[in-house]
């Protein structure tokens, strides 16, 4: 018999429910205050999970008292939401998306698992791959943004990052699939309301990232708190039981959400804890986070035959499991045995740095008023230009904040012997205005105002949704007193904005000379600021999500369906505004660099595609700016007639080139044909024949991307 298999057997009920209880130590909070255990449940066997735990001695302490103390000496697991780095914050995921480079993200959460498990850690809730269409959820911000594709090459760089190629090492983390399924399309944009899609929307748009997760091994899942057309994802069995473990084959651990358990009763699908905890382990929950349910409810269940010890016993094992692989039981202290070396700590700056660079998103540049050259005096304003402790956005329990670089900071060390210049004007969020004129007043010694402002770091992330997308307190007075200052002497405004999600400020847009992205970029924010602004990084990021015009316009997204009456300024009854353009201000992929790129000879071969063919599609780019500096290139296909109807637009690859000023190269890139098939009108997947667009450019706007075709041969 096998380890796992001997434990299963000489366990008592009361030690099987702890192997599927998680509870959370005080260190971080993640969720309304719940009593915890104390660590004698620990010793005597009836808790075998942990969360929100930091610190390599804690970690071991605690381990110590299960694998010393313990009657079956069965190791703990030690989880934590470390989602955009551990002490090392990287930018937080929407932005790092933005840097459309794969290898940065499983760069990134490489690092982050190398922190977290030196300290003690086995398990991360991340990568989050909710696919998100709506700014007002504040979530979006953990996750890939608009795009699925864009989202499943997202899960697959996580979960290698924070798994490396062996689970067991003492530098890998179990990551976690979360949150499943399809939590993006809340209930306009309400933290934790219901989303009601279609099965169709749910198969293409939400699933897809969750498939590549686990094609990429990740060891765990969690469905998400939301229900979904009427099933809570906690007790949904069509997709935990049906979708995640029988069609895909999961046999990782599914864990759920916080106190999700618990809030069965809450949607009303159960009357009590043994209803819910049933429940949940029906659908194919192994662990219970925090609701405290699978102790309470399942002794009940049992006796009540509503649950059978197989049932139980599948969950055990599947966690014991997961235990095994991590090779917990082989040295339960792997993880945190010796602290890293200062030049690992140094190095990982360097990434967070670089990859932080790489995610601001130039959305603005009129005039070239970047970068911003030699200068003798820069103003460097606004409530987040001294704010190091708001760099790190949200998540970052253990960040190591005083290690953050403001812009300020990193302004005044990249600028040596340039005058630099600094007043907040206002406070993020309060309603005073006493400092406008301090700060407007810099506008008459500096050559070059940078103008800092956006939302604070909690406004966005979990219980973060906003229904105004603009800026919070009295930014916009102090942000429009300074430009029209600035501009009635002839000065230049950047604007650095940080936000968890793209905002709706048309008003900025019009006014500022630029505007930089900066979202929120982690500990090295300052600094890589600094390295866009003085133009040592050309900015290569790209918004994964639209920027609105209007809050009215969301969802605004690149992959619509067709309508039947196409928007048309001349035809009254078409698919349009009274009051604002269909477009958003900057599409999905927009982002501009120091360089100009033009586009030419778009080649697709071969012209006529069998579903075993890949499709080869090279273009050639020039840069006719004068500076050097990265390309994204973005495939898009668009099947022109089928027989469901397909998006305007669909993401199916991106490619870079760095070039410079005069220079020209060829992106190549390849598409299997298999990328091609679609969920026809059964809802099974088909190759139809018949002429498909291939369109490649910039960003997700049509006018700017050149089109070729090929046709597919069924
Ligand atoms: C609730 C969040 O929804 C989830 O993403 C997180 O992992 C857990 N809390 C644990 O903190």
């Amino acid at each position: 018999m096998s380890r796992v298999e001997k434990l299963i057997a000489a366990m008592t009920l009361a030690e099987k429910l702890g192997q599927m209880t998680m509870t959370a130590s005080g260190y971080a909070v993640t969720g309304p205050i719940i009593a915890g255990d104390s660590t004698e449940s620990i010793r005597n066997g009836t808790l075998g999970n942990l969360l929100n735990m930091v610190g390599a001695d804690h970690c071991h302490e605690m381990q110590r008292l299960a694998v010393e103390g313990s009657r079956l000496g069965i190791p703990l697991l030690i989880g934590l939401d470390i989602i955009h780095g551990h002490r090392t914050l990287f930018p937080v995921p929407l932005a790092e998306v933005a840097s459309f480079d794969p290898k940065a993200w499983t760069r990134t959460a490489r690092e982050a698992a190398l922190e977290g498990a030196a300290d003690g850690l086995a398990m991360t809730f991340a990568p989050m791959l909710d696919v998100s269409r709506d700014p007002r959820w504040g979530r979006g911000v953990e996750g890939p943004g608009e795009d699925s594709w864009l989202g499943a090459r997202l899960a697959e760089a996580k979960v290698l990052g924070f798994q490396g190629d062996d689970l067991g090492a003492a530098d890998s983390l179990a990551a976690c699939a979360k949150h499943f399924c399809a939590y993006g399309p809340v209930t306009a944009g309400r933290e934790y309301a219901a989303v009601d899609i279609s099965e169709r929307t749910l198969h293409e748009v939400h699933l897809p990232p969750f498939t590549a997760a686990i094609d990429a091994g990740v060891a765990t899942v969690m469905p998400s708190f939301t229900d979904l057309a009427g099933i809570p994802m906690t007790a949904h069995v069509g997709l935990l039981r049906g979708w995640l473990r029988e069609k895909h084959g999961f046999d990782g651990v599914i864990v759920s959400d916080y106190n999700a358990i618990g809030e069965l009763i809450n949607h009303r699908v159960a009357s009590d804890l043994v209803e819910a905890a049933t429940l949940a382990l029906k659908a194919g929950v192994d662990i219970d986070m925090m609701a405290d349910a699978y102790r309470r409810g399942l002794p009940t269940a049992l006796e009540r035959g509503l649950v059978t010890m197989e049932e139980i016993d599948a969950a055990v094992r599947r966690v014991l499991i997961l235990k095994e692989r991590l090779g917990l039981f082989d040295d339960p202290y792997r993880r945190g045995a010796k602290p890293e070396t200062p030049a690992a700590l140094a190095n990982r700056r360097r990434v967070a740095r670089d990859v932080a660079a790489r995610s601001i998103v130039m959305l603005k540049n009129e005039g070239e008023a970047l970068p911003v050259g030699r200068l003798h005096t820069i103003a460097v304003i606004g409530p987040l230009a001294n704010a190091p402790a708001e760099m790190g956005g949200p998540w970052g329990a253990a960040q190591d904040v005083q290690s953050h670089v403001g812009v300020l900071a990193g302004v005044r060390s990249a600028l040596e012997g340039t005058e630099v210049l600094h007043e907040p004007g206002v406070d993020i969020q309060s309603e005073a205005t006493i400092g406008i004129p301090a700060a407007v007043a810099l506008c008459d010694r500096a050559d070059v105002i940078v103008l800092c402002v956006g939302e604070a770091a909690n406004m966005s992330g979990e219980a973060a949704s906003r229904a105004k997308l603009d800026l919070p307190g009295q930014q916009r007075a102090l942000a429009e007193a300074v430009i029209a200052r600035a501009h009635t002497l002839g000065k230049r405004v950047v604007v650095v904005l940080f936000s968890g999600r793209p905002l709706v400020l048309p008003w900025m847009f019009e006014k500022a000379d630029a505007v930089l992205a900066a979202w929120f970029l982690g500990s090295e924010a300052g600094n890589a600021i600094a390295d866009v602004l003085t133009g040592r990084v050309s900015p290569s990021g790209r918004t994964p999500m639209a920027w609105p015009r209007a809050v009215g316009q969301i969802p605004v997204f690149f992959g619509e369906r067709p309508s039947g009456r196409p928007a048309n300024p001349q035809d009254h009854y078409t698919s349009k505004y009274l009051d604002v353009p269909n477009e958003p201000l900057f599409p999905f992929g927009h982002g501009l660099t120091y360089g100009r790129f033009v586009y030419s000879n778009l080649r697709v071969t071969p012209a006529r595609v069998s579903e075993r063919d890949t499709i080869e599609v090279q273009v050639d780019v020039a840069n006719k700016g004068k500076r050097r500096a990265e390309e994204t290139v973005l495939l898009f296909t668009h099947d022109k007639f089928a027989s469901v109807t397909r998006p305007l637009l669909e993401l199916k690859g991106f490619g870079k080139v760095t070039l410079d000023p005069g220079a020209s190269g060829t992106v190549a890139l390849s598409l299997p044909a298999t990328e091609l098939r679609f969920l026809g009108l059964e809802m099974k997947p088909v190759f139809e024949p018949g002429e498909v667009e291939i369109l490649v450019g910039p960003c997700a706007d049509r006018t700017k991307l050149l089109i070729a075709s090929v046709d597919l041969d069924a």
